[in-house]
């Protein structure tokens, strides 16, 4: 029997209510196939955490992850707590020092929703986002504080290792999945320095597999085309910035923040890989019980996914799409009236049959 080490990390405001259920959905299917269980330990590592010690995580903190299988995160956020520490103390660390440079999210209209673009076919494509470098660096700096040539400088980095690795990354997955083509998201006519390099290495490994199609779009283009025909896409890879909008979009077509998930995935798996549903801690809502713990149990799904478990991933899918079709247990986002305790009940229900 295999043993799944599972750290998770359920955040600030909505965070620990939907990883509640994430995690209950676990149990569910260890009940259901004796062949793993899971061995989970809560850090309650958040904002909380930021202001009895003075900082988001223990000092090893990293050496404490790095013995676990995989992380599940909730989500980070506190009005009491400047964003950019909680972002920068807590999941960049994590994201960087364990080279999760692979952002996976599927951007998939499951049965049962309806998409705001109202369209017949199937929307089912993955967007990979490269999630170590590129424009989210910090590198730079200001000058001149106060002057009337008060200044900012913010580099840009793109690495051939970078570059090559999130592209190969992506050709493996079409190849896994059996997909056929491989989009990528550029601006270099525009930016033509990083951006025409960050082509100039895509193309090279899209040369070496030249029997998946590839096409590239400039990021403008693409925007309009995630609206006008996203049926076209299978996956989409883009640099950090432009990922991280356009996933935002992504999830926009097919349901919303709620039914979003995310992978911030190490493939070597030399360091434990992050799963977290899109949406922040969402504040407006915390306490009310009424968040919607789909994102975060699909988030669960494709950490197993990632641990080997194509099959448990697609059994909790199934789950989810019934519940969604049935439309007996919707939390509000989504048209109903459920609570999340009650939606991920529904779910591991389902599992155990
Ligand atoms: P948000 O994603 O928390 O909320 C945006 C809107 O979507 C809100 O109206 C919220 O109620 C709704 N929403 C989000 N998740 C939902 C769910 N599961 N069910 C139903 N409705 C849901 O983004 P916002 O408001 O910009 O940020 C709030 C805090 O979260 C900030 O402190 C921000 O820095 C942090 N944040 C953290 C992230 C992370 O931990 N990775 C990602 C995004 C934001
Ligand atoms: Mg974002």
């Amino acid at each position: 029997m295999s043993t799944y080490k599972i750290a998770v990390l359920p955040g600030d405001g909505i965070g620990p209510e939907v990883t509640k259920e994430a995690v209950k959905v676990l149990h569910a299917l260890a009940k259901i196939d004796a062949s793993f269980e899971f061995e989970v330990e809560e850090l309650n590592w958040n904002s909380q955490y930021y202001l009895d010690h003075g900082r988001m995580m223990p000092e090893n903190g990293l050496e404490v992850l790095k013995e676990y299988d995989s992380i599940l995160f909730g989500a980070i956020g506190d009005e009491r707590v400047p964003d950019q520490i909680s972002i920068w103390d807590l999941i960049m660390p994590i994201r960087k020092n364990f080279q999760q440079y692979v952002n996976f999210r599927p951007v998939k209209l499951l049965k049962g929703l309806a998409s705001p673009l109202r369209k017949e076919d199937p929307i089912d494509f993955v967007i990979i986002r490269e999630n170590g470098e590129g424009e989210y660096s910090n590198i730079g700096g200001t000058m001149f504080h106060g002057e009337s040539r008060e200044m900012a400088v913010q580099n840009t980095i793109m690495t051939r290792q970078g570059v090559t690795q999130i592209t190969e990354f992506a050709y493996r997955y079409a190849r896994e999945h059996d997909l056929t083509k491989v989009t990528n998201a550029t601006k270099s006519n525009a930016i033509i320095h990083a951006m025409k390099f960050w082509d100039q290495i895509v193309e090279e490994v899209a040369e070496a597999n030249s029997d998946i199609a590839y096409e590239r779009y400039y990021i403008d283009a693409l925007a309009a085309y995630f609206v006008q025909r996203p049926e076209s896409f299978q996956v989409v890879l883009a640099s950090n910035l432009f990922g991280d909008i356009l996933s935002d979009l992504g999830s926009a077509i097919v349901g919303g923040l709620g039914v979003a998930p995310s992978g911030n995935i190490n493939p070597s798996r030399e360091f434990p890989s992050m799963f977290e549903a899109v949406h922040g801690s969402a504040p407006d809502i915390a306490g009310k019980g009424i968040a919607n713990p789909i994102a975060q149990i699909w988030s669960a799904a494709l950490m197993l996914e990632h641990l080997g478990r194509r099959d448990l991933h697609d059994k909790i899918l199934q789950a989810i799409e019934e519940l969604l079709v049935e439309k007996k247990h919707l939390t509000p986002d989504i048209g109903g009236s459920a609570t999340t305790e009650e939606v991920g009940s529904a779910i591991a229900e389902k599992l155990l049959g």
